[in-house]
Formats: structure tokens, C-alpha cells, sequence
């Protein structure tokens, strides 16, 4: 079968470009990095460690050559800061725009931070990526911008009501995208990520992402809650599909830009279905959880089933997921339980 991402990956090694990555001490972003680097291109990164780590930056320099770690400068800066934006976009070619406060509880405790991050941010970002001469801008967006709507599987021009200030700030940055290309011709491409999960998420916090969490605590042999009754469902997507997503749409034709697309592995996962992967997968790494599950309340702004079509990407980007969740949760699981038993 004719695979696109493999012959990117291909020119891309054999012709290195400047990326840059924002929130890339971040889950996300430091993966990015990670990909990036052992491609050997060059990277600018920047995150001012709001829910990033340092920690994310050295594991990625001890999975890397010196010589592919040198390719990599770090600035810590905030990008509420717009004359932070403009340096940091000067002379790059892809930009990878991952920095923001996730988290829908948190953008409920704090609609003001979620907005001052991620929709005054991303706007200094966008007006310093339309002002420098970059190839292509590619940003983070969110599923959660489906919002109330039904319908399944989610197709990207049907949208329903945002049912959270952070779903607001990921539905601007889209609006804010396309009137960027109405009013000055620039191009960009939104990724909807459906529920990533891999290695280097923070399992900690109240903010934590339910795979990171529930794997530390078993791994603990604490208890886990689950909110509701355990059947929402949701399309989790392992991190190397989205790193796959990045790179195509980073490098894609001119006239697949101005586009959104759901990034998932459009499948849908309930909450006690995943309960059984992450035990399962445990078992198999010499750990026994024996403990149920407890039920408690649904959570506010949370949606019932959320499930991707993927059609989109996969016709114009040249999409395709490699890692179903299992998969996802076997490779990440190692790293789980080394992470866990250094704490
Ligand atoms: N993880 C998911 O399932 C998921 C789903 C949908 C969308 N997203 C989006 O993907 C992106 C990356 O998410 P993640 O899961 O890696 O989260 P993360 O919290 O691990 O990474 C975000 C990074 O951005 C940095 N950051 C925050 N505010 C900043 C600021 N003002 N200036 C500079 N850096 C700042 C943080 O310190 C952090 O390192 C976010 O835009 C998020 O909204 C994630």
C-alpha cells in the first residue's frame, strides 16, 4: 500500500527542516520533540512549565544522540507574551502549536486563565506566525468542541454548543484560524485530538487525563472512581498517531490547509471496557490489580460517547492510525510502572 507518512519521514531525513514547538515540556509537545529530533531536524521549543516539566525535556535528551540533542534550544517564555511569539516564529518553517491549559474541570475552576492561555495566547501565536514567512501552522483543537451535538460518529462541519469554557477557548482558535485566512490569505490546520494518551502524560493533579491517573493508581493499588456508570465511551488515541497527524499536516499540500481534522482512531472505548485493557495489560507486566472499580457521579461538562470519523484525514492528510488502544497502553505501560516506582 502506498504509505505517505513513511515517505514524509523519508524527506524529511533527508531534508531537514526549523520547527517549532509550543508547550513542548508538555505531554504532547515533548513527544513531538522526541519525533522530531530522532528525525533529525532542528527544533525550537518553548513552554514556561505551567503543566509541563523539565523532566519531559531530559527524558527526551536521554532517548536522543548528542548530536540530534543539539539540534534542539529550549526558551522558557510565556506566549502571553506577543514579543515572545514574534522571536520564537521568526525563521521557522512548520510551526506545531501545542500550548495551552487543558482540562475541562480546570477551565470551570478558571475560565480566565483556560481564556488568557489559550485564546490570547494562541491569538499572538497566529498573528506572529502570520507575520513571520513559516511554510505551515499546525495547532492543537479539541474534540470537546463538539460539544453538546449527538451525532456519532463526529464529523468535522457538524458541531454542536461547547459545554465548557475550554471547549469556548478550542472553538475560538478555530474561528480565530479561519478568519485569518478570510482576511489574510494565511493558512493553517486544526487538529481535533480525541483523548490522547502515552508515555510522559502527567498522571497527577487534579487535572489528570483518566489513562495516566488510573494507571498510577493501580499500578499503587489504590482505588479508582469512575464517573458515571462506567459506559461513556470515548475514541482515545495513543500519541503516535498524533505524532503522525503533526508531520502530515505540518508538510501537506497548500490546499489541505485552511481545514480542520479529527485525529483519533475512530473507535469508541468505554470507561469499564478500558478498565479491563489497563488490568489486563498490567497482568501481562507482572502487576495484579484486585481491586473494583467505584461508581460515583457523572462529571459536569463531560459528554456521553464522543467517536471520531477519521475520514477527512485520512483522504487529504494520508492518515493512518497505527495503534489501536491496547496497543497504545502495551507500549506505554513500561514507562508507567518505571515512572510510579521512582516516585
Ligand atoms: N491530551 C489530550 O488528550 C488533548 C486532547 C485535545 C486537545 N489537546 C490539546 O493538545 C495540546 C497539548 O496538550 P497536552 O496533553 O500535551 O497538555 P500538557 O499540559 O502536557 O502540555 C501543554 C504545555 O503547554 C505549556 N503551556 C501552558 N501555558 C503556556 C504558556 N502561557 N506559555 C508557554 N507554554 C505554556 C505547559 O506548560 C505544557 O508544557 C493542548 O493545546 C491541549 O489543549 C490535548
Amino acid at each position: 500500500m502506498y504509505n505517505k507518512y513513511n515517505e514524509t519521514l523519508n524527506n524529511l531525513i533527508h531534508n531537514p527542516h526549523k520547527w517549532l514547538i509550543t508547550g513542548v515540556a508538555g505531554f504532547i509537545g515533548s513527544n513531538l520533540l522526541e519525533a522530531l529530533l530522532k528525525l533529525n531536524q532542528n527544533v525550537l521549543g518553548i513552554d514556561n512549565f505551567e503543566t509541563g516539566n523539565i523532566k519531559n525535556l531530559e527524558e527526551v535528551k536521554t532517548l536522543v544522540t548528542d548530536s540530534q540533542w543539539n539540534n534542539f534550544k529550549f526558551i522558557e517564555g510565556d506566549i502571553r507574551n506577543f514579543d515572545t511569539c514574534r522571536n520564537i516564529c521568526s525563521g521557522a518553517d512548520f510551526i506545531l502549536h501545542q500550548a495551552a491549559l487543558g482540562s475541562v474541570p480546570r477551565s470551570i475552576n478558571d475560565p480566565i486563565s483556560s481564556n488568557n492561555t489559550n485564546i490570547g495566547g494562541f491569538l499572538n501565536i497566529l498573528v506572529a506566525a502570520k507575520d513571520a514567512n513559516i511554510k505551515s501552522f499546525t495547532y492543537a483543537a479539541s474534540s470537546s468542541t463538539y460539544g453538546d451535538h449527538p451525532g456519532l460518529p463526529k464529523i468535522e462541519d457538524t458541531i454542536g454548543k461547547p459545554l465548557s469554557p475550554y471547549a469556548v477557548t478550542k472553538y475560538v482558535n478555530e474561528l480565530y484560524a479561519d478568519v485569518f485566512a478570510r482576511c489574510y490569505g494565511f493558512n493553517s490546520i486544526g487538529l481535533r485530538y480525541f483523548n490522547v494518551f502515552g508515555k510522559r502524560q502527567d498522571p497527577d493533579g487534579v487535572y489528570a487525563a483518566v489513562i495516566p491517573k488510573w494507571i498510577q493508581s493501580m499500578i499503587k493499588n489504590e482505588e479508582i472512581y469512575i464517573n458515571g456508570d462506567g459506559e461513556t465511551s470515548r475514541d482515545f488515541c495513543y500519541i503516535e498517531n498524533v505524532i503522525q497527524a503533526n508531520i502530515l499536516a505540518a508538510t501537506s499540500d497548500v490546499n489541505n490547509q485552511n481545514q480542520i481534522y479529527n485525529i483519533a482512531l475512530s473507535d469508541r472505548t468505554s470507561l469499564n471496557q478500558l478498565f479491563n485493557f489497563i488490568k489486563n495489560v498490567l497482568s501481562r507486566n507482572g502487576i495484579e490489580y484486585q481491586k473494583n472499580p467505584i461508581y460515583r457521579d457523572f462529571r459536569k461538562g463531560d459528554v456521553k460517547h464522543s467517536q471520531a470519523s477519521i475520514d477527512k484525514a485520512s483522504i487529504r492528510l494520508g492518515y493512518h492510525p497505527t495503534y489501536k488502544v491496547e496497543q497504545g497502553l502495551e507500549e506505554a505501560m513500561p514507562w508507567y510502572i518505571n515512572m510510579t516506582r521512582q516516585t
